[in-house]
């Protein structure tokens, strides 16, 4: 997609005169080279650095502005990952609690910038997943809790595990506001035309209830019917219909009185009827009252697997691959679970921003783009992630061209908004890449602290 003044033929100097009113300068260094600029796309902000250091600096202009916070922390496996570290602390004890303080100076500054009606979701496995609740719910308050989603990480298993084979992970989700984020709701899923819900609750005491003309479709014949309880009359299911009505070309036509127990009082249906969104139905038989809202939509399931469109790890890594040319980043999500899980929040904030400080491979926005291609849409990212690797077998903080931000992280947005893949060329998605770095890496973090106490940073 170019469709912008500076489109990738732009000239070098209309392009750093782009970048140069973008915000932050002051804050970040711009890496104009690893840059994709089309001025009139969502932008994906991609910043090189410690987490901390740069949450802090954009912790001003962000304060309650965030719809969706994505991250997946390092799950302080203990590993030491061929491209990050995710081992805490010399011993177990101390490993936890150093994970904890490490993750509440980040969520501390994540809940302030998340929107009233902002939604957070934390990848998590096993190793910290019951002191991620606890930070949490102590953070966001635990009314907020929303749900603890499974993800199916994977077919495999480990095969020589026997106790368990753990095939799925979880997605912590907490809400500023539960209160308000009710009032939204979250989508999974279109209403499947097999949903059907009963109109008739057997639980309430009977009332009358009259339908408009034409407001009821169904597959009795056509003609008049005349007065009298239909369906079972030994069932408290059946209804008694007041006065005569008329069927025509499979809707009846007339107005329909009828008392029995039903779901709704007069005055919801009224509301429903005119709000235009929910058909009724009468089956031939029972006379039983189905409706089918026809807006409404399915909130995510909590179990996040291919019958969601979501995929594995095995899946991710595939993709990952296929962009890149190698295998380089160890257990990249699938951009189908950032997707669902993004979409399930922003379907209606078209200009929602999305924050991942935990980048890693940029997942999350090439997710965002390929929503922002799929359904429309004009959501931008700001993603976080430091440049560590190896280099000669030994791991370091920051390994320039070969560190994570510059080699993969970079490299795959950049392949994603273009569709140069390694495995060849695909479909483009509409996004520009704003690559910034934090120059120095701050020796002295404690500045940035919350609360001046428990700020401890990963080896
Ligand atoms: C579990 S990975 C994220 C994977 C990502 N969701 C994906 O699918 O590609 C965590 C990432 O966060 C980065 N990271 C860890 N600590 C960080 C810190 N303090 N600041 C910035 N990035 C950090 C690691 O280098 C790693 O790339």
């Amino acid at each position: 997609m170019q469709n912008s003044l500076f489109s990738r033929d732009a000239t070098e100097e209309e392009v750093a005169a782009y970048l140069k009113e973008l915000p932050w300068q002051d804050k970040f260094d711009i890496d104009p080279a690893s840059c994709l600029v089309r001025e009139e796309d969502p932008r994906i902000d991609l910043i090189q650095g410690d987490n901390l250091e740069a949450l802090n600096r954009l912790k001003p202009s962000m304060l309650g502005k965030v719809d969706v916070i994505y991250i997946d922390p390092p799950y302080n496996t203990g590993a030491l990952h061929f491209a990050y570290d995710d081992k805490f602390g010399p011993n177990a004890d101390a490993s936890h609690a150093e994970w904890v303080a490490f993750m509440r100076a980040r969520l501390t500054i994540a809940r302030d910038v998340l929107a009233e009606n902002g939604v957070i979701f934390i990848a998590i496995d096993d190793n910290e997943q019951a002191r991620l609740r606890l930070l949490c719910d102590e953070l966001f308050g635990e009314e907020n809790f929303v749900c603890q989603f499974i993800w199916h990480k994977t077919r495999k298993g480990k095969a020589l595990s026997r106790v368990a084979r753990q095939v799925t992970e979880y997605v912590l989700c907490f809400a500023k506001s539960k209160k308000l984020l009710g009032k939204e709701g979250l989508f999974g899923s279109e209403p499947g035309a097999d949903v059907a819900n009963p109109f008739h609750h057997r639980p309430n005491k009977p009332r009358l209830i009259t339908f408009p003309p034409n407001t009821i479709r169904t597959s009795m014949d056509d003609g008049d019917y005349q007065p009298g309880i239909y369906g079972d009359p030994n069932d408290s299911l059946s209804a008694e219909v007041k006065k005569t009505f008329t069927i025509k070309d499979g809707w009846i036509s007339t107005e329909l009185e009828v008392f029995g127990r039903f779901r709704w009082t007069q005055r919801n249906l009224d509301a429903e009827l005119l709000g235009g969104d929910v058909e009724f139905h009468i089956r031939k038989g029972k006379f039983r009252i189905i409706f089918y809202k026809s807006n409404g939509h399915k909130a995510p399931s909590s179990l996040l697997d291919d019958r969601c469109g979501v995929g594995t790890y095995e899946e991710a890594s595939k993709e990952l691959e296929a962009m890149l040319g190698c295998q380089s980043f160890i257990y990249p999500k699938p951009t189908s679970l950032i997707k669902y899980l993004i979409k399930a929040v922003t379907i209606n904030r078209p200009y929602a921003l999305v924050l991942d400080f935990f980048a890693g491979s940029g997942v999350t926005g090439h997710a965002v783009a390929q929503l922002n291609s799929e359904i429309g849409g004009y959501r931008s990212c700001i993603l976080i992630t430091d440049n560590s690797g190896k280099i000669n077998g030994r791991f370091v903080e920051d390994a320039g061209d070969q560190g994570i931000c510059s080699a993969i992280t970079a490299v795959r947005l950049k392949k994603a908004l273009t569709g140069a893949w390694a495995s060849g060329q695909v479909d483009g998605l509409p996004g520009s890449l704003v690559h910034r770095k934090i120059a120095r890496y701050s020796s002295d973090l404690s500045e940035f602290s919350e609360d001046g106490q428990d700020l401890v940073l990963a080896a």
